[in-house]
């Protein structure tokens, strides 16, 4: 094979990638099959379902077994060096497979792939292409390049890219929960963050797709959607001519726009039996209106998750959140005021750059002050071209880093098993979503407050609405008593 790179690197500017050009150049009747895992984030999972619906258009089976796939895409996270890491791991893996299957090609797509750019097939000889997260519409083109002997790289970032009128492949779902992406992107450069770099800027999607696609996914037996975005609060979708390009970031209310709460409020009036979940919340933007929405509707779940990354203001401003500890706490407020029974759930990274002990004490004792449901905790890990690797210096020790991971986790896992002893005796809606991996005897489901619950499954059925009592605990898992089922 040739060793010639075909590599698309032009400013967003000069190129519009159009669907039909790339799609009319495969034939409908393809039988090569291929094979998606991805990495990371939810929206990593989402945008796998977008290039599983690109490559059905042009013909493409998917497959479940790597072993009877022609074309193997990694979807790849840069978030820390860790998850990079464990793709370069599993590259390594398939070099074996791609020895024994002439022709197999393996495509690097994401973030990963935005990051390194046509460095990642100069240092993993077995990539073939690389695919950015804006750029999956082209992947038949790419992919015939790859046949035709070349390498394809195509890293273009968009400013209007949403993948807005594509139906996703939700081909690994349980077909009872599933993601909306309703934005990409992310303006906000925090310090730490590879994301704005990786996911380029910032745009909603039209709030009528999103609308269309929640109502489909009724139509097809859903029971939960997630609406997805990297800051969900800053959404704003203008359906008017007049007001698209304009800076709609302070509007809230005027005519034409539609912002994170009222998008919310279509979506939970889809279906009263369609539960709506969102991620990210962004603690700067996070307004009362989104939390007078939630307390209005039953089928929005009573669940926020909002990182606060640090409860050193401080360390905030290093790592450029443009909030403070006492601006958070606030929102906690608001949240507990609207919604008094809301689980909250947070990332939290330590060790950043200069954190010193004090600063530390200060996150260990905003946790005590929230007392989180659930928290996802990351000691700090420098990543190349963000502000935090430009202008501060990475000091903390490794030992001290994870120490103070351990302490954090350790106050993590004291609150979760506090909160979950609080359920004890409660009655609960819990969505029933899969069969337990202990025991095919047993069903797992969420409550409203996304708490994991364990029952018997006797005659319950995956994607039926029960109520349970709560019964006992661990940290990390409610168990209950299957009270009756509920019509929602
Ligand atoms: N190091 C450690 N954790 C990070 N995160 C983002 N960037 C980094 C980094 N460089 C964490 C943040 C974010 C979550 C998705 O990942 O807590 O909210
Ligand atoms: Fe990264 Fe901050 Fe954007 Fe989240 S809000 S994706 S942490 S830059």
């Amino acid at each position: 094979m040739s060793e010639q790179i075909y590599y698309t690197d032009l400013l967003e500017s000069d190129v519009i990638i159009s669907s039909k050009g790339n799609e009319t150049d495969i034939p409908a009747s393809n039988s090569k099959k291929y094979y998606i895992e991805s990495y990371g984030c939810q929206m990593n999972v989402s945008d796998s379902e977008i290039v599983a619906a690109v490559l059905n258009k042009s013909g493409y089976q998917g497959t479940a077994d790597e072993k009877e796939a022609d074309l193997i895409f990694l979807n790849t996270c840069s978030i820390r060096d860790k998850a990079e890491q464990t793709v370069r791991n599993r590259l390594m893996h398939l070099s074996h497979l791609k020895k024994t299957k002439k022709g197999l090609v393996v495509g690097v797509l994401g973030c990963m792939a935005e990051r390194l750019k046509s460095k990642l097939i100069d240092e993993e000889k077995l990539v073939d292409l690389v695919a950015g997260p804006d750029t999956y519409r082209d992947l038949p083109r790419m992919i015939s390049d790859v046949d035709g002997g070349q390498k394809s790289v195509n890293v273009l970032l968009s400013r209007e890219e949403t993948y807005a009128d594509i139906a996703p492949v939700r081909y690994s779902s349980n077909g009872v929960t599933g993601f909306i992406s309703i934005m990409r992107g992310c303006d906000n450069m925090c310090a730490f963050c590879v994301v704005p770099f990786t996911r380029g800027r910032e745009r909603s999607r039209s709030a009528g797709t999103i609308v269309q696609e929640a109502e489909e996914m009724v139509r097809q037996g859903y029971k939960e959607v997630t609406l997805l975005g990297q800051n969900v609060d800053s959404y704003r979708w203008a359906e008017d001519e007049k007001l698209k390009g304009k800076n709609l970031i302070d509007a809230k209310y005027e005519e034409g726009v539609i912002n994170f709460s009222r998008l919310l409020e279509m979506v939970a009036q889809v279906s009263p039996s369609l539960r709506v979940r969102f991620s990210t919340s962004h603690p700067k933007d996070m307004s009362d209106d989104v939390l007078e929405v939630m307390s209005r509707y039953d089928n929005i779940c009573n669940y926020i998750h909002l990182p606060v990354q640090s409860g050193s203001s401080a360390v905030l401003e290093r790592m450029n959140r443009s909030y403070t500890k006492e601006w958070y706490l606030n929102r906690i407020a608001a949240i507990r005021k609207y919604i008094p029974n809301c689980a909250i759930s947070s990332d939290i990274i330590t060790g950043f750059c200069g954190e010193t002990e004090e600063e530390h004490q200060e996150t260990l004792s905003l946790m005590d002050e929230v007392q989180y449901d659930l928290n996802y905790m990351f000691f700090y890990s420098e990543r190349p071209g963000t502000l935090a690797a430009k202008k501060l210096i990475d000091d903390i020790p490794e030992d001290v880093k994870k120490r103070r991971l351990e302490e954090i986790i350790a106050k993590q896992n004291q609150h979760a098993l506090q909160r979950h002893r609080q359920q004890i005796g409660t009655k609960q809606i819990v969505l029933l979503e899969y069969t337990a991996r202990r025991s095919d005897q047993q069903l797992v489901g969420r409550t409203d407050g996304n708490k994991k619950v364990v029952i018997a499954k006797d005659g319950w059925k995956i994607g039926d609405y029960v109520e349970v009592e709560i019964t006992d605990c661990t940290q990390v898992t409610l168990f209950g008593n299957v009270l009756k089922k509920l019509d929602l």
